[in-house]
């Protein structure tokens, strides 16, 4: 877990390209103290997306990964032993709604059930935090906001939302960038001359289009950015999308040298 200090220590805005309008949807639910739901694919923009909105909003954030570990007791906080004491420490939910905090619980489908419970009563009007250890009822301020990630789609994943959780969050749904916008994304982040920042859109949408390949996630964002920066540092185009796309899509031989024959066609 990941909860710690406020991730936007940054002077500078995180740089963040609004595809559609998410932008003003996230602030327009911050200003009306909803919460959001932002699912997508991995590598599609969301963290980042967070990031700027917490920097446009002045806001500190608290991003916690969760995994099938993650219990509703590491969100609250527990007691601790230190000497011969016992001293509660919040966790980072509790801390984000004490400071009015944003709060971005990312990939939550993993966290175990009682995360879900607990965030319920946080995601509808009352927005209350209950800490039964502590006997305490917190009332969120008005900066707080729950955010959640969620990814629909990955294949591996039985786990889902049930809707009574869903229904409480407006959903910003995230995808890949039209080609023009991702090419100028990709650039902006690796600074590789345009012709080729489309040529590895290009690819991308290609390596998306073929459903034979059964790929558990397709390429995203992120491996055309790691690509360009490598392309971008000197490395051969396509020794580099060897190492940042194919390799990291597979481990199956066959399918690897499926996407490095695309490569080839491409670059
Ligand atoms: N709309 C966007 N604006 C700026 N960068 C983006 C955008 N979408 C994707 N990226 C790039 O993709 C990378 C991965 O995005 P990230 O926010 O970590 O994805 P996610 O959280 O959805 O897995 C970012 O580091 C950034 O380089
Ligand atoms: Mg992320």
């Amino acid at each position: 877990m990941n909860s710690n200090l406020p991730d936007n220590t940054n002077f500078s805005r995180p740089f963040y390209n609004n595809v559609r309008n998410e932008e003003d949807v996230f602030k327009r639910c911050h200003q009306a103290k909803l919460p959001l739901i932002l699912k997508g694919p991995t590598g599609c923009g969301k963290s980042r997306f967070v990031d700027a909105m917490a920097f446009d909003l002045k806001l500190p954030l608290i991003t916690v990964a969760c995994n099938e570990d993650t219990s509703a007791t590491d969100l609250i906080g527990r007691f601790l032993i230190k000497g011969n004491e016992t001293v509660w420490q919040d966790g980072p939910l509790t801390r984000a709604v004490r400071t009015g905090a944003l709060l971005y619980l990312d990939e939550v489908v993993e966290a175990r059930e009682d995360v879900i419970v607990l965030i319920h009563s946080l995601s509808d009007y009352r927005r209350i935090l209950y800490i039964d250890a502590l006997s305490e009822k917190i009332v969120a301020p008005n900066s707080f906001q729950l955010i959640l990630s969620y990814n629909p789609g990955y294949q591996k994943s039985f786990k889902e939302l049930k809707p009574s959780t869903k229904q409480r969050f407006v959903s910003i749904e995230f995808g890949y960038a039209k080609p023009d916008i991702e090419a100028k994304i990709i650039r902006a982040e690796s600074e590789l001359d345009e012709k080729r920042c489309r040529s590895l859109v290009s690819l991308a949408n290609k390596i998306r289009s073929l459903h034979e390949l059964s790929l558990a996630e397709s390429v995203s964002t992120r491996l055309l950015v790691n690509a360009a920066i490598l392309i971008n540092s000197g490395l051969n185009e396509r020794e580099a999308c060897e190492v940042a796309i194919s390799n990291a899509l597979s481990d199956d031989q066959d399918v690897i040298r499926a996407l490095n024959d695309l490569v080839s066609l491409y670059m």
